[in-house]
């Protein structure tokens, strides 16, 4: 049985996390890793297991001990993962690419394959991650690393701040216009995409700092790419996670949608797409591509099917303020 998603830890403070109990270890043949810095790091930490398969608990626990993500945000973001990439019989998700670690996939269209599955949780204009169309949408990519750098240095007297989140995240956008015929940016990843720009700031600067919380390039590459806490790393002083999102969207404010007609330069905004101010659309969108997923469930599939459901909507009900519960296979 899948159990309920962790509460949140007794406690909930400061305190030194890149700890003797948990050493960084380079990987070993056949660890795998993915799109996400975040799950990354706790995986070469420990935090994960390092061979990047894990529960849904696993992972909310880990955020939860090594960053201090705020529980129901937690639960919101790993039952999202779970429900479109991972393995409902056998409750386990890989954080990166497709593997019979996580046991055999249900039929398809199902596919159990994974966070490195484009267009499900994964989406285009990362920021340090190419778009699918490009070939690789889930390895550090050094080019768009040193964008991230020449816009730190630019927008943030080199460090990586929520002004840079801004600026960043547009130019991102405009990028993937101007080159992917295929661009996507709407529903989940629409929301998804402002969020993973505020997290290297939330998230990946240390608890200790108290005022102006900025990221070095330093700690941005241990992060990004190497996937290792900086010497001393403290995770977050408080439960943490999106702060910021107004602050990156106020200088561009932009609209879901996507390149039309598989052309570049034809950017379409989706006007029923999930945005900030329709947060439960995203909920909707997102049962509906689960249903798309099992049309027909039978068996523990469809029990789990329905207790993830339930899990995932104990998260977003209370990050997005109230989302009326979908119950698309009944209820146990
Ligand atoms: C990106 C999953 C927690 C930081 C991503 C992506 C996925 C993902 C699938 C790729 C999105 C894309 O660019 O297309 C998850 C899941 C989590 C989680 C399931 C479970 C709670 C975290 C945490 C942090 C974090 C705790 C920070 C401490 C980031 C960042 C990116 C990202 C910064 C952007 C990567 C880039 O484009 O360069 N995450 N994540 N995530 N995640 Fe996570």
């Amino acid at each position: 049985d899948p159990p309920p998603p962790p509460g949140p830890p007794s406690f909930a403070g400061l305190k030194l996390v890149n700890d003797a109990d948990h050493p960084w270890k380079p990987l070993r043949e056949g660890d795998i890793r993915g799109p996400c810095p975040g799950l990354n790091t706790l995986a070469s930490h420990g935090y994960l297991p390092r061979n990047g398969v894990a529960s849904p608990s696993d992972i909310v626990k880990a955020v939860q001990e090594g960053f201090n993500m705020e529980n129901k945000f937690a639960i919101g973001v790993t039952y999202l993962g779970h429900l479109l990439d991972g393995n409902l019989v056998t409750d386990l998700l890989s954080i990166g690419g497709k593997t019979p670690n996580t046991g055999p996939a249900p039929p398809p269209p199902a596919h159990a394959g994974g966070l490195n599955v484009h267009g499900a949780f994964e989406g285009d204009a990362g920021i340090t991650r190419a778009d699918a169309f490009f070939g690789d949408n889930h390895s550090f990519n050094q080019t768009l690393f040193d964008k991230f750098v020449d816009f730190s240095n630019r927008y943030g007297g080199g460090y990586y701040n929520l002004s840079v989140a801004a600026e960043l995240r547009y130019s991102r956008i405009q990028d993937s216009i101007a080159t992917n015929p295929e661009f996507s940016f709407k529903n989940v990843r629409y929301i998804t995409a402002y969020g993973e720009t505020v997290f290297p700031v939330t998230l990946f600067v240390d608890g200790r700092v108290t005022t102006d919380r900025k990221l070095s390039m330093e700690d941005a590459a241990s992060f990004f790419r190497d996937m290792q806490f900086p010497p001393d790393f403290h995770r977050a002083a408080q439960p943490s996670s999106n702060e910021g999102i107004p602050q990156v969207l106020a200088p561009h404010p932009w609209l879901p949608g996507g390149n039309a007609d598989g052309k570049v330069n034809n950017y379409v905004a989706d006007p029923d797409s999930a945005d900030f101010q329709h947060l439960c659309r995203m909920y909707t969108n997102v049962v509906e591509n689960v249903v798309g997923l099992y049309p027909n469930p039978t068996g523990i599939l469809k029990r789990n099917l329905i207790k993830n459901l339930h899990y995932w909507h104990t998260g977003v009900n209370v990050t997005f303020g109230g989302c009326t519960e979908l119950f698309p296979y009944g209820q146990l």
